[in-house]
């Protein structure tokens, strides 16, 4: 048997779990051999980049109207895990498309609607409104990702238009940008019922089109919000806490990971964490941070 070191044997142990998860279980049965062990190891395995560590935490974002955006939040108690994260496997994030031209990326993203069309490809259409393609500058250096629509949502055909939406608005305006300087869209186009979280084969069904988004507009950064978000970008699942406060590779961008607005809606002290994650990004784009205080 090859001898293979402590970092490549936990990569690889990382890659059977996950082919464990989708259900793929014969290989991992049959005697593992040296041939297999570097086949797996000559493929590429989705890795975080660079660690970077949490900024100054204390700093605070201006407090803002109803769905205030105040960063002066306690400890963490809860992991929004816990309430967001699919239990069943996600699909692994398809290829990276050739880029579009700049001028070009309006054109490519109503080619995507088109082709998306009165979708039928999942049970979610059947509760739908209108369905929720996404919002902002299709050149945009700066994307968030959310779960899905709610209610405010289906209504209007807009992503986070509803109370989530406010604050996220506001945590764009701390961030020293507008709303329609960024590239909003879901993981899933249609509300799942009473805003539970996407089944997985919905999640797999829509998301192609969300990586078919992404490499459209190819932003600078992308920020998942939410566990949901973070789990179909990276094509797998690990708890949220383990992927905020530093910067991932994925589709050719650095993706950024913090907690969902409704999420800080109902612990608002998750606040302060999701303002140093937003930091992040900040520094990622070369936006100006706020002055230490
Ligand atoms: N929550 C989401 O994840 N997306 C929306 O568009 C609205 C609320």
């Amino acid at each position: 048997m090859a001898r293979i070191d402590p970092a490549t044997q936990e990569a690889l142990l990382e890659r059977v779990r996950f082919y464990r998860d989708l259900g793929l279980t014969e290989f991992y049965r049959r005697p593992v051999d040296a041939a297999l062990l570097a086949q797996l190891a000559a493929e590429p395995i989705a890795q975080p980049s660079s660690p970077i560590p949490n900024q100054d935490q204390g700093m605070g974002a201006p407090g803002l109207a109803s769905e205030t955006w105040d960063s002066a939040s306690q400890t963490q108690t809860l992991h929004e895990d816990e309430a967001t994260s699919p239990r069943r496997p996600v699909s692994a994030p398809p290829q990276v498309a050739a880029a579009v031209p700049a001028s070009g990326h309006a054109a490519a993203l109503q080619i995507i609607r088109d082709e998306i069309g009165d979708c039928t490809r999942c049970a979610l259409h059947k509760g739908r409104n209108k369905l929720v393609f996404g919002d902002g500058d299709p050149n945009a250096r700066l994307m968030f990702v959310g779960e899905g629509p709610g209610a405010d949502e289906d209504a209007q055909g807009m992503p986070f238009v509803g109370k989530a939406g406010q604050l996220l608005n506001n945590m764009i305006n701390a961030m020293g940008l507008k709303r329609e300087q960024v590239y909003i869209a879901n993981v899933v186009k249609c509300r799942p019922p009473g805003n539970r979280t996407p089944e997985p084969e919905e999640g797999n069904t829509c998301s192609p089109f969300l990586f078919q988004q992404i490499d459209v507009v190819r932003p600078q950064v992308l920020v998942a919000l939410g566990a949901t978000a973070a789990t179909y970008l990276l094509g797998t699942r690990q708890p949220l806490a383990g992927l905020r406060g530093r910067v991932h590779a994925v589709r050719g961008t650095q993706l950024i990971v913090t907690y969902h607005p409704a999420y800080l809606l109902r612990d608002p002290r998750q606040k302060k964490e999701a303002w140093a994650d937003l930091q992040i990004a900040m520094r990622e784009l070369g936006l100006k941070l706020p002055a230490k205080g």
